[in-house]
């Protein structure tokens, strides 16, 4: 199957449609074309009745998706306009995996961190390797999740869960996510594809129309009561990237050195 970049994989294979993402010496790393990539791929896969579930993963075996790619923030998430665009191209693609029109799963083997963890979760499920990490790492960076990939989260782990892994910023084992509810199963290493798909399977010898009301009726039911105040979470997010925090986090990451952070 054709892919806009060669870093986001598309394949076919039987009723399974994978996508990879592929920058393995970045950990996976999700640059601008990837995240762009991303629904043209899904409109691809949803276009062809053969495909009946998706999985999300990572090429090589160290990592699923270390977070977007930091070495691009200089370059395409620095000002106010970058930002944006950056923040509008990644929240389109994970909006785009959550409103899939066939269930996915995405299959962990290694680094689950930041954006991976966003992907991750707008998937219906996840299954991990054994030895998989996991963590939203935003505050050792300055930067703010947001507001969908945070309810994602909260829905899927609730408040307390998901206070503890931004608060903390730190890396939680698959036994950790586990008792979180942050993934649904964990396998060997080595049975971890045999084991997704034979899940794939099984939802694919299920009845789809089921299925897929399923996939609507629960999503709508996690939707958002009115009174969110949508204003308020991204006026405190757009302080987040415009802050020294910020360029200091990213600084820091590249340097490989500890972040100094003001609050400010
Ligand atoms: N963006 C860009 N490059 C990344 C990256 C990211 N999110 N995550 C890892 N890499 C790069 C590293 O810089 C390193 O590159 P180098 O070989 O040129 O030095 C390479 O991938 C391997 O990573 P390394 O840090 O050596 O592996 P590790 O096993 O020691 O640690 C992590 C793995 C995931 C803990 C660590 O790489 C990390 O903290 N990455 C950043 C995660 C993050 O903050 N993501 C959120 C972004 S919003």
């Amino acid at each position: 199957m054709p892919s806009p970049t060669d870093k986001l994989i598309a394949r076919k294979e039987g009723s399974i449609g994978w996508i990879i993402f592929n920058n393995p010496d970045r950990l996976n790393a999700v640059s601008l074309d990837m995240w762009e990539a991303v629904p043209i791929v899904l409109e691809e896969f949803e276009a062809d009745p053969e495909i009946r579930t998706i999985v999300l993963t990572g090429a090589g075996d160290r990592a699923f998706v270390a977070g977007a790619d930091i070495s691009q923030f200089e370059e395409t998430r620095s000002s106010p306009e970058r930002i944006q665009h950056y923040e509008d191209v990644s929240t389109f693609a994970f909006n785009r995996i959550a409103a899939a029109k066939r269930p996915t799963i995405a299959m962990v083997d290694g680094y689950c961190i930041g954006g991976g963890l966003g992907i991750a979760l707008s998937c219906d499920m996840r299954i991990a390797s054994e030895g998989s990490t996991f963590g939203i790492p935003a505050a050792k960076l300055g930067l703010a999740y947001g507001h969908e990939g945070t309810k994602r989260l909260v829905d899927t782990v609730g408040p307390s869960y998901a206070k503890e892994i931004f608060f903390t910023a730190r890396r939680f084992t698959h036994e950790e996510a586990m008792g979180m509810g942050l993934i649904n199963r964990v396998t060997t290493k080595e049975a971890l594809a045999e084991y997704v798909q034979s899940y794939c399977s099984m939802i694919s010898e299920n009845a789809p129309l089921t299925v897929m009301t399923a996939k609507t009726v629960v999503d709508e039911s996690c939707i958002t009561p009115s009174n969110f105040d949508e204003d308020k979470c991204n006026a405190l997010i757009n302080e987040c990237f415009a802050s020294e925090d910020y360029a200091e986090g990213r600084t820091a990451f590249m340097e490989k050195r500890k972040p100094v952070f003001k609050g400010k």
